[in-house]
């Protein structure tokens, strides 16, 4: 097995205390609770105040990281922010976050992969260390999504949360770390899920709030397809670059869009349910920081313990997708 270069030491995440059921959206629109759970196993998720910015929400899990490694945010040297819902669309999260955490000595940047946003960070952080631009890269996964969604669409409104997870890449010392990773992209289908207004092509306009296109549209079904196989070439990609088989994983940890599309990515890597982390029915699908709102979950409730192999696999709007096999 090949010997790691970078392990991810600590994990912290925030979840907003305001909890959706599906019930509340059933008020509001033509929806149940039965349909959101029978199509997609989210019984709940959580949505953000006005006051929990996407970047408060990141600084809360960053710091729970930087106090289990005995670091301040000045021992920081480069802040990589995954995120599809930034504050603002200029400067990047990551600035906002570098400032507010106070992290003086940090370079700050965003990830653009959406769902998949906290693998690619990661995939960046090891690379920003393998170029010697620092040794302490803390990655943040941070989304508001509530506030980027058309909330009078049933078919995209139920389906997404707010919450943020974070976690310090570093130089391996040991056996603990990425084994190996794998991303991907299809820029050809990017139309069937994205915001299609209130960027440099189309500027903020009265028809653009009037039409709804500053929302995040999706054609489901397609989407749904395209996970489902995305995440399959995902797994075997990652487990192939690390030598290994489905019987060597311990943790899957996949991107939690939808109990269905998780139920057939562990079916086609060959990884029984009850070493798959689930959360989706609590957070709905916090894109970016889904992966590591679960990570943290997984820690923390002892269900990652050092010495296992934990496979993380996502899907997300561009298309992306990626996966990681980490040594924990
Ligand atoms: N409540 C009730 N009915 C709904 C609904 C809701 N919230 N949303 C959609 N419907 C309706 C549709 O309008 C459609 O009605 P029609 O047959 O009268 O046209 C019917 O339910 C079936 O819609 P369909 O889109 O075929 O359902 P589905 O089984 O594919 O489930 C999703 C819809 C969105 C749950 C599913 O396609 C999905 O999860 N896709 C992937 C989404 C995703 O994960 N995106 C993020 C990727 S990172």
């Amino acid at each position: 097995m090949k010997r790691p270069f970078a392990e991810l030491s600590g994990t912290g995440s925030y979840a907003p205390p305001r909890v959706m059921t599906n019930d509340e959206f059933s008020k509001i629109l033509d929806t149940s609770d039965q349909w959101i759970r029978e199509r997609t196993g989210i019984r709940e998720r959580r949505v953000s105040s006005k006051d929990e910015s996407n970047a408060c929400m990141g600084k809360a899990a960053a710091l729970q990281v930087l106090e289990q490694n005995g670091l301040t945010p000045l021992d920081v040297d480069a802040i990589v922010y995954a995120t599809a819902s930034p504050d603002r669309l200029l400067p990047s999260a990551a600035c906002d976050l570098q400032a507010i955490l106070g992290a003086k000595n940090a370079a700050a940047f965003d990830v653009g992969a959406a769902c998949s946003g906290f693998v690619y960070a990661l995939n960046v952080a090891e690379g920003l260390i393998a170029s010697e631009q620092g040794e302490r890269v803390l990655v943040v996964a941070a989304e508001k999504l509530t506030s980027i969604m058309d909330w009078t669409d049933r078919t995209t409104a139920v389906l997404f949360g707010d919450g943020a997870g974070a976690t310090l890449v570093r130089r391996s010392a040991g056996a603990r770390g990425i084994l190996a990773s794998y991303m991907k992209s299809d820029g050809t289908l990017a139309e069937l899920l994205y915001r299609p207004g209130g960027g440099a092509a189309h500027p903020p306009s009265e028809e653009l709030l009037k039409d709804h296109s500053y929302y995040i549209k999706m054609a489901g079904r397609e989407v749904f397809k395209a996970a489902v196989l995305s995440m399959a070439d995902a797994c075997d990609h990652a487990l192939q670059r690390a030598g290994l088989a489905a019987g060597d994983v311990d943790l899957l940890i996949p991107h939690q869009a939808n109990i269905r599309i998780i139920e057939a990515t562990a079916k086609h890597a060959g990884v029984p349910m009850d070493k798959v982390y689930v959360n989706v029915d609590r957070f709905g699908n916090t894109s970016a920081a889904s992966i590591a709102i679960a990570l943290d979950e997984a820690v923390k409730t002892g269900r990652l313990v050092p010495g296992m192999t934990v496979m993380f696999v996502a899907f997300g709007a561009g298309f992306t997708w990626a996966s990681m096999v980490v040594k924990w």
